[in-house]
């Protein structure tokens, strides 16, 4: 079977909805021979593991796809038997909504679906649905010497991640990870399988990309490559004099505002991110497209004017592409990870802020968050302020017109970030004091929220404002009600929830 009107499979979800389904669905899916995990099999609990294990939902059925055809039927019996879907690409959602996002739903896990093929002519890769981004780094460099911008950790699956942004210090260079996708290959609502790109379903292209958790199933991503450098700088200044006042502090990081912001010395070639590790560490990491010469001589003395002495860490190094993301990806000596059977986890709660960079970071601001942190928390954290904009950013030179994606005038985005939130679930409250203390002080800045740091604890409502903003949020709304009437695509915080 292969399209069923969408009129008959409303009716037949609202027919079948009104009692228990599950049988149904196993009916269904077996009748068509569609690979799936109940929470009866073996391999269920494992597969059902979210990387965040704070929100460890249970989906009633997780599909295994090995080939679309599998996607669409698993898709048509969701509707018929009146199930919500999430895919699962990585599955290192902050609020676990690859699980499905509350207990019961169809989790669609692509993890089958890992394989990647450079077009030496195009230079554009084909990225199954369920690669994670050290492996396709490492085949793309190894197929042609290729590279994307995107986000540090190999562990992350690019279905998430490229669909609700993709940022890595790359990204002011070449752009975020969605602004590589040039093509589709995606499962739609009525189970139909569509290419979709600029000229081809346009509107479910731009859709897809800032909201694909609420339009589809991407089994394949068309990215567009760069040339991976032969060389680029590494850089990371550490300080343990930093956070010692907070006079110190804030001078420090106003001084980094006004670097960033500085024409005569930062274009889109560098990016950076300042990190506040639990304790007392400050550092800053980044990237250079050029020589440690160059960045010693026109960059660092700039970058570092006026500024405490680096106590901790001074490291400027050229390196091979390979190296450099193996330094960033922290883990040992690679960045490729199990296809199949990934296993790594955290317990946490997170959220973002983002900065428009017409306003930036107020002295208030900074002195605000540094008083709130100062106070201590109840277990580990960390903060990272990644610079997204300043003069030359790829990023901040497209707008919702290009895509259904709406961060694209942050100056900074924070990350703020509590670790054993099961074991000491004050940390959430704490965290979400580290947000409040920066907005708070700054209350003239309409702050923002970056999408791939999902934050569980908005209300839908809150969700949509603060990821979309109310203009996009309602074309969004109008694509939803066209492609997928039913609602199958499913997460607390979905477009049309
Ligand atoms: C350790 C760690 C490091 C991170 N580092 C960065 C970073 O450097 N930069 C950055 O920008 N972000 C970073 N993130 C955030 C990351 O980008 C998001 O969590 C991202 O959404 C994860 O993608 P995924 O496929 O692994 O997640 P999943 O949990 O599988 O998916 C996330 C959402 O996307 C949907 N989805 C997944 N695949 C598909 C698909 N094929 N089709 C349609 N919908 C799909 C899911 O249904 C879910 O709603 C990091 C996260 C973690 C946990
Ligand atoms: C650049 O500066 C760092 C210290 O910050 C030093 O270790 C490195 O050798 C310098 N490199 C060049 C090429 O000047
Ligand atoms: C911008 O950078 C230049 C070059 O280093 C420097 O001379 C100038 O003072 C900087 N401007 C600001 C506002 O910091």
């Amino acid at each position: 079977m292969k399209l069923i009107p969408v009129v008959l499979v409303g009716l037949a979800a609202g027919l079948v909805s009104a009692y228990d389904s599950a049988e149904n669905i196993m009916d269904c899916l077996g009748s068509k021979d569609v690979p799936t995990y109940w929470p009866t099999s073996t391999a269920y609990p494992e597969l059902a593991e979210p990387f965040n294990l704070r929100l460890p939902y249970k989906p009633a059925v997780i599909v295994l796809p090995t080939v679309a055809q599998h996607v669409q039927d698993a898709v048509v019996c969701a509707q018929q038997c009146g199930f919500k879907v999430q895919a699962r690409g990585g599955g290192h959602s902050y609020a676990s909504f690859s699980s499905g996002g509350k207990d019961g739903s169809m989790v669609i896990n692509l993890e089958e679906m890992h394989k990647v093929e450079l077009d030496k002519k195009t230079n554009i890769a084909k990225v199954g649905g369920g690669v994670r981004l050290g492996n396709m780094a490492q085949s793309i460099y190894d197929q042609g010497k290729r590279a994307l911008p995107h986000g540090t950790c190999p562990g992350v699956g690019i279905g998430g991640h490229a669909t609700h942004g993709g940022y890595g210090y790359t990204s002011r260079t070449w752009g975020i990870a969605l602004d590589t996708i040039v093509a589709v290959d995606v499962v739609l609502a009525d189970g139909s399988l569509k290419h979709a790109s600029q000229t081809e379903n346009s509107e479910i292209f731009w859709a897809l990309r800032g909201a694909a958790d609420s339009f589809g199933i991407v089994l394949n991503f068309y990215l567009q490559t760069e040339p991976a450098p032969d060389s680029l700088v590494f850089f990371q200044f550490g300080w343990d004099n930093v956070l010692t006042s907070e006079k110190s502090f804030v001078d420090t990081v106003l001084h980094f505002q006004d670097f960033a912001t500085n024409a005569s010395v930062v274009d889109d070639r560098i990016a950076f991110g300042m990190n506040l590790e639990y304790g007392d560490h400050f550092t800053m990491s980044g990237t250079f497209f050029g020589s440690a010469a160059e960045f010693n001589e026109t960059i660092k003395p700039e970058l570092l004017r006026g500024v405490p002495k680096p106590t901790v860490i001074n490291t400027v190094e050229d390196m091979e592409w390979i190296p450099y993301l193996i330094i960033f990806g922290g883990l040992d000596n690679t960045i490729n990870v199990p296809e199949t059977g990934y296993d790594m986890h955290d317990d946490f709660f997170a959220k973002s802020i983002t900065v428009p960079e017409k306003d930036g970071l107020s002295h208030n601001a900074l002195a605000s968050f540094y008083r709130y942190i100062s106070k201590g928390s109840p277990s580990s954290y960390f903060v990272i302020i990644n610079l997204y904009g300043g003069p030359g950013s790829a990023i901040n030179t497209k707008d919702t017109e290009f895509a259904a994606y709406n961060d694209r005038d942050s100056l900074w985005v924070f990350q703020n970030y509590g670790e054993k939130a099961n074991s000491v679930p004050g940390i959430v409250d704490w965290i979400n004091g580290v947000n409040d203390a920066v907005i708070d002080a700054q209350p003239l800045t309409e702050f923002g929220a970056y999408l791939n740091y999902v934050d569980p604890s908005y209300s839908a409502a809150e969700a949509h404002k603060v990821y979309y903003g109310e203009e996009l949020y309602s074309k969004l709304l109008v694509l939803k009600k066209k492609y997928d009437p039913s609602f199958i695509f499913w997460n607390p915080q979905a477009i049309g929830v």
